[in-house]
Parts: C-alpha cells; structure tokens; sequence
C-alpha cells in the first residue's frame, strides 16, 4: 500500500527508516497516539478569552540604557480548559514570555537567567536544557546574537546587550541552543520585542491598545494535559492545537475600528495561510523588519516560521455584534487538521472609543536608515552567494552541508552589498530561511516580483517548494561570524545550518561575552 507524505506524516511514519527499527517505531507511535488527544476530544474553539503577553518593567534605566532582568524557568500553567496542567519552559515562567518594548536608540541589557531543571526530558530525549538567546530582527553584536554555541548551562546567566539602532519593528527572542533549539522553544522559550522610534510613533497607524501582538504557533497535547513533543523522526514538528499568544482558539473583542496586529509564526515546523472568515480584505503594513514603503492590501497571506507581518484590519466595516474568524487555509507539505484550519475569533463589541491614529497613511517609512534594504539596486551588487537547501542521506543540509562551528561559506567586507540566491529544489518541503544580522529586500521569486505582503524589508524568507528566491542586502553594521539557517527548528537543529562572516576582526561570539555562574552576579 502507498501512503502519501501527509497520511504518512498523520501517521507519524514519517523519516522514521532512518532512525528507527520499522517495528520498534510503531510501537512508539501506538504509544504516542494512544496519550495523545484525540481531536474530537479537543475544546472547542473561541471558548477562551483572548489575551496578550505582559509588558516587562525594567529594574533600572539610566541616561542611555534601559536594564531587564528574565529568568527562564519550568513551571506548569493551565492551557487547555478541561484538561490538566502543562509544564512549559517560559521566560519568567510564561509562554510566551513577557514583551519587552525598547526605544530607538536607547541600548537594552537583558540578564538572562537559565533557572531550568540540569536535566529536563521532552519527547525521547533526555537533555540538559542549555540556552543561547537570539533576538531576531536585532543587528546585535556577534557575542550577543544568541549564536547557537554560545550556551547558559542551568545555573548561569549572561547578559545581552542590544544597540535598538534600526527602524522600528516587531523582533522576537527566542532560544537558539545548539540541537535543543526545537525542544526549548517548542516547550516555551519565546516572546516578542518591540522597537519603537519617533518615525513610526508619528504616524496615525494604531498604537498602544490597538497595537496588538499576536503569536501563534501550533501543539500537541496529552490526555493528561502536557505537551507532546514528536518531530517525526527529526523531520516536522505538526500539532493540531492552535495557540494564539499561549491560548488556544481564543476570542478577542474588539471595537469598530481599525487594529495593527503584530503577527508572528512562533511554530516550529507550521506554516499558515491566513484568511477572513468573510474573504475581506487586510492591509499589510510591516514585515520581519519593519514598516513597509506603503500599504499592501491583501486577501490572504502566508506566514512561514518566524516570519512577522503588521497587519491591519478595520473591524469599523462591521456591526457591533458580530464576529469574524481569522482561518488559516492549507498550505502544501502541512499536516492540516480541522482544528488547524482556524486561529481566533474577532467579536465585535461596541463603537471605537478613540478615533485616534485610526488611518493607513500612504508612505510608511521613507527608507532614510543606512541599512533599510528597500533603495538597494541588483547593480549595486558586488558579490552574490548560492543557498541551495536540500535533503541528503536524511540530513538536512545547506549546500549539502551541516552545520560546523569552524567552517565558514560565504565572506563578506563590512557594508558590501550582496545577492542571495536560495533556491529549495526539494519537492516535498518548505524552507523558511533566517539571515542574521540583516534586513534583505526580495528581488524576485522563481523570477517574477515578490508577494505584494514581502515587499517590505525582511531578514526570513518563504522558500517553498521548487522554489528560487533572490534577496539583496548590505552586510553590517558589524563585523562578525553570524548564522544561516532554516527556521523549521528540526531542520535548524539537524543541522540546516550554516554561516558567513562580514569583515575582520569580528568579536568571537563564544569567548567574548562567556556567561558566568548565578552566584557571580553582580546588581545590574
Ligand atoms: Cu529566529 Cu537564528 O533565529
Ligand atoms: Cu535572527
Ligand atoms: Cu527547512
């Protein structure tokens, strides 16, 4: 009997040749289905509240820096109504973790404090849960960017410190340990990061309550409430259960008016293509990195694994009374469920209050910032590097290589301005793939213009099936080794990763910044 790759997949047969002995897989898979709760069992959807993550306080600012402490903890929260506790690993004990809000040209420091058990088990494996924390979007120094060797055993901390020097955006921080990046955010590790400036303070979009985070990412559970860990044999991570900022299916309620929302796939293998329940329009305004040059209206968008929009949507076109669904329709090489073809519910619920910063302005952002991709030109280019992704003898590769902290694939001058040309000639997967360190404009895909929703400044971009993607970027401000990689975390963790570096002289990412003992930690 053939099996296609998705029943394959529901199956969790998937990869498993590889790993596994055929009858010693299935019995792991008995097991895991029989915890597992079975999808007519789920709650029902848009029963819980909506809800977003709170706002950390720093402990101290001074005239140029304002300092946060976190610690990353185990704890056990309720999730799923109806069901027991789940233990999680959240940044302050939550998931997702607080978010922290910076300031255009003010520094942050965050202590991070790995408060984790020594050994933690998720899914089949046993670990001791180190972290590196990367914040993505950030152009952070080389010792600061959560480089995946760079690791905090359970007992140390280590401070990052962060330059909020780009345009505004919505960054996220997230784990980034070498081959536990998957388990550790899966498990919680996760939040968001806004940075604010002047420019986009200023303009009439939404702000403050109407500026609204929203992180979705998909889970599995057990009957007994704890999540289940299961990326088919290092190849995908599919749950059925949908979370939106930690909660699942909720309903928010809204005024008639127009919202932002901030918008991240916190997934580790899940894309998402994201609809109206009504098919009515929405209004892309920012991307990975920031405001776009203007607006991009939109019916649908795809959102591939730590790909961020700002998106739009003005509930005023409705009546007080009514709701509507944010869906998410399949997308090809997902495990769809029905539970996974919905993500919240609007309802609306009164008149706008505030009439305030209720528009869409034409021009966005100008583009004036020396590293704002959107001005640069193919002409511009003076070097050009090929990502080709792909599959060998069931590894998970960049030009058919895995990652190797000592080798380095591509090398650049300090502000050189390159073309990337990444191409997935696999037919049965989809790689999201993460540049640090910079903003990328897309040229073009499988040679026609970018999606209308991409064409923005991004620093993660869709490359789905037999797909060709080029992007041009301008490589700085810092010289350094920073990292490439898929942003499906299995993939990433087994071992789709690589890295380039710009300049000489870079700072070494792991001996320069080393994290130390909790019992060495000095006040802030
Ligand atoms: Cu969001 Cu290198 O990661
Ligand atoms: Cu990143
Ligand atoms: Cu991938």
């Amino acid at each position: 009997m053939e099996l296609t790759r998705r029943e394959a997949l529901k199956l969790g047969l998937l990869g498993s040749a590889v790993l596994l002995l055929p009858l010693e897989r299935t019995a792991r898979a008995q097991l895991k289905e029989a915890s597992r709760i079975p999808e007519s069992k789920l709650p029902k959807p848009f029963q819980v509240p909506f809800s977003v993550p709170p706002v950390l306080r720093p402990v101290r600012r001074d005239a140029t820096t304002d300092y946060y402490q976190v610690s990353m903890r185990q704890s056990r929260v309720q999730i799923l109504p109806g069901f027991g506790k789940t233990t999680i690993f959240g940044y302050n004990g939550i998931a997702p973790g607080p978010t922290i809000k910076a300031r255009g040209g003010r520094d942050t420091v965050v202590r991070q404090i790995n408060r984790l058990p020594s050994r933690v088990v998720v899914g089949e494996l046993g670990y001791e849960p180190t972290t590196s924390v990367h914040l993505h979007g950030s152009d952070s120094r080389p010792q600061y960017d959560g480089y995946a060797e760079d690791v905090s055993s359970p007992g140390e901390f280590k401070d990052y410190r962060y330059p909020n020097d780009q345009d505004a955006r919505t960054m996220w921080y997230h784990d980034h340990a070498i081959h536990h990046t998957a388990e550790n955010a899966y498990m919680g590790l996760a939040a968001q990061y806004h940075l604010h400036t002047e420019q986009e303070l200023s303009l009439p979009i939404p702000h403050g309550r109407y500026d609204v985070p929203l992180i979705i990412k998909d889970a599995i559970f057990a009957r007994d409430g704890s999540l289940i860990y299961d990326d088919e044999g290092h190849s995908t991570l599919m749950g059925d259960v949908i979370l939106v900022n930690g909660r699942p299916w909720p309903t928010m309620k809204v005024e008639r008016r127009k919202y932002r929302f901030l918008l991240l796939n916190a997934s580790v293998s899940r894309g998402y293509r994201l609809v109206l329940s009504d098919s009515e329009e929405m209004t892309v305004i920012g991307t990975d990195a920031g405001l776009m040059p203007r607006p991009q209206p939109v019916g649908s968008l795809k959102l591939g694994m730590a790909e961020r929009y700002e998106v739009i949507i003005d509930f005023s076109r409705y009546k007080v009374g009514q709701k509507v669904v944010l869906r998410n329709r399949d997308l090809k090489n997902n495990v769809d469920f029905d539970s996974t073809r919905r993500i919240m519910q609007f309802e609306v619920v009164s008149e706008a209050t505030s009439e305030a910063n209720n528009e869409i302005p034409g021009v966005l952002n100008p583009g004036n910032h020396p590293y704002n991709p959107m001005r640069l030109q193919e002409s511009q280019a003076t070097g050009t590097f090929k990502v080709d992704l792909v599959r060998r003898k069931g590894q998970w590769t960049i030009n058919g290589k895995t990652w190797d902290r000592e080798r380095i694939d591509e090398r650049c001058d300090l502000n050189q301005i390159e073309v990337w040309e990444i191409t997935n000639n696999s037919g049965g997967w989809f790689h999201p793939l993460h540049i640090h360190l910079v903003d990328f404009k897309i040229l073009d895909r499988n040679g026609r213009p970018p999606y209308p929703y991409e064409r923005g400044p991004k620093d993660t971009v869709y490359v789905g099936e037999g797909e060709e993607v080029r992007v041009i970027a301008r490589f700085g401000p810092h010289n350094g080794r920073y990292m490439i990689h898929c942003h499906n975390l299995v993939h990433e963790d087994h071992d789709m990763m690589t890295q380039f570096e710009v300049g000489e002289g870079g700072l070494d990412p792991v001996t320069t910044a080393p994290p130390k003992p909790i019992s060495e930690a000095t006040p802030l």
